[in-house]
């Protein structure tokens, strides 16, 4: 069971995902500095799973604290938790999990608690989150593993599997419950530059569990879903909005755009702690942008003039009018516009209910 995140004597243990596929490397992160490193270059990278590592991180930051008052270790959380959402601004779930940390934090930092007592419950509420996330990745993925028939030929892009997660990941859960309810699918899988999640990490975990999956570049997506008769397409998200706008990485609008033309479903699959409802809307959205070098760097070769100008936002945000439907640990909400003939046939298979009030969490 690959286990991209585990908390190990009192310290965070991760899988450094910028080696993979070639190597399987563990790394023992002692202090927030090496977690905040981990998260800006990708190591551990994943709506959330970076929610549950500055979970952990919070609680490290716990541990580390020689203050001996409340006010003493209060300043020191805060800057941990500072530095922390710092990191990157797009999925929300690194901002809902510090929240929560915080607020546990504030709870039980009253009376005369001892500070040992205190940080016992700190790491409770760090492994709870991450508990947590294991659970919801089953639900969600028992939820939408009722909308994958026999048959089915499903495209999915960047890595929303157990690499992103510290369970067994959002989107790629769906496949993973549909596998072992017998369900015969095919699956391809979009590289996702200019990181490569999809070929580096998709590929390796679809791979492992035995699902029929095929890599495909991104340019290929268009033709790939006209020839190859893709059926549906199911992707992760990072920050989905009060009128159920989604961010997710970058390509993610135009293959929204694409199952539009094509007239097959497109589907979200994301934990409720992804869905922000202090946002209205998809233009709020922080959306991240990353260092030029990524673009003009394919791994360690240049492949665009040094010069070159550039523009490289990490993600793209889909419009909910072309959302399919939402699948959460909680159930199926269609959003948009249902799409011809097969999302109607989905629907009376598996699809709850048209969600018309703004989502809770
Ligand atoms: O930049 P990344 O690799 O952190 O981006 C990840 C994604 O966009 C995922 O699709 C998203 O976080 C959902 S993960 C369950």
């Amino acid at each position: 069971m690959i286990e991209p995140i585990k908390w190990e004597n009192n310290r965070i243990v991760f899988i450094d995902q910028t080696e993979l596929p070639v190597r399987l490397k563990h790394v023992k992160c002692g202090d927030i500095d090496t977690l905040c490193e981990a998260i800006k270059k990708l190591r551990v990278r994943g709506a959330p799973l970076i929610g549950v590592a500055v979970g952990l991180g919070y609680a490290l930051a716990a541990i580390n604290s020689k203050e001996k008052t409340h006010g003493g270790l209060k300043k020191d959380l805060g800057r941990a938790s500072k530095k922390m959402r710092a990191t990157r601004p797009t999925a929300v779930n690194l901002f809902w999990a510090l929240d929560r940390m915080e607020k546990a934090f504030l709870c039980h930092c009253k009376g005369d608690l001892a500070i040992t007592r205190i940080k016992k419950y700190i790491l409770k509420e760090a492994l709870d989150i991450l508990k947590e996330d294991k659970k919801m990745c089953i639900a969600i993925g028992r939820n939408g593993a009722r909308l994958i028939k026999n048959g089915d030929v499903v495209l999915t892009h960047c890595n929303a599997g157990i690499l992103a997660t510290a369970g067994q990941g959002t989107a790629l859960s769906i496949l993973y419950e549909a596998k072992k309810q017998g369900k015969i699918f095919k699956v391809y899988a979009d590289e996702t530059r200019p990181l490569m999640q999809g070929s580096r990490l998709t590929m390796w975990e679809l791979m492992q569990s035995g699902v029929d999956a095929t890599l495909i570049c991104d340019n290929m997506a268009a033709s790939t879903i006209k020839n190859k008769g893709v059926t549906k397409i199911i992707i992760g998200a990072d920050r989905i909005t009060r009128n159920w706008d989604a961010a997710n990485k970058i390509g993610t609008y135009g293959l929204a755009v694409l199952a539009k033309y094509h007239g097959i479903p497109f589907y979200v699959a994301a934990p409720s702690s992804t869905i922000d409802k202090n946002i209205k809307s998809g233009r709020d959205i922080p959306i991240e942008e990353r260092n030029r070098d990524e673009i003009i760097y394919t791994g360690s070769k240049q492949t665009a003039p040094l010069k070159a100008k550039v523009y490289n936002p990490a993600f793209d945000v889909t419009p909910a009018k072309l959302i399919t439907a939402i699948i959460t640990e909680k159930g199926i909400h269609l959003v948009g516009e249902v799409f011809p003939r097969q999302a109607r046939d989905d629907s009376r298979d598996g699809e709850q209910s048209r969600t018309k009030t703004s989502p809770t969490r």
